[in-house]
């Protein structure tokens, strides 16, 4: 897979860190920053690697910054997108089967290496199941245009 990856200077060990095994692993990886742990803003690499996955260029995310929690909230103001922060792989496991998450969102300060290659791991393999969570994606998609929950235009 194609996977985009994004950090902030918090974030920058461990996304370093995921990019190595995401390439360990045989994926094809597009870094779009930060370079070093010098102070950056999340949102610019939120809104970089979200758009990758929205355009279709990369098939899934991987966003790491001190807390995963401002990566998402900016992530997620893009389009199409549905990103996660994840501190167990439970969890990462249950975005991809019930919510079908594009990106995935990282705590560079509190998560250790070897959790987020089980966490990465498990969003990559774990398929989205579909049916009556299909429904309820598709509500999420209303939300971002004029639509109500059953797909009519207000
Ligand atoms: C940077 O200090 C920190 O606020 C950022 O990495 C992130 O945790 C924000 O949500």
């Amino acid at each position: 897979m194609r996977i985009v990856v994004g950090s902030d200077h918090a974030g920058f060990a461990l996304k370093e860190h995921v990019k190595e095994f995401l390439k360990a692993s045989g994926h094809e990886v597009v870094d779009v920053g930060a370079r070093s742990e010098e102070s950056v803003d999340y949102p610019d690499y939120a809104r970089a690697a979200a758009e990758a996955v929205a355009s279709g260029d990369a098939d899934y995310g991987v966003l790491v910054c001190g807390t995963g929690l401002g990566m998402a909230i900016a992530a997620n103001k893009v389009p199409g997108i549905r990103a996660v922060q994840v501190m167990e792989p439970a969890l990462a496991e249950m975005a991809r089967r019930h919510n079908d998450a594009n990106v995935l969102t990282l705590a560079g300060r509190y998560t250790d290496p070897a959790t987020a290659e089980r966490i990465v791991e498990t969003f990559l393999s774990t398929a989205f199941e579909g049916g009556r969570h299909e429904r309820r994606v598709q509500k999420i998609a209303s939300i971002e245009h004029t639509e109500d929950a059953d797909g009519k235009e207000s």
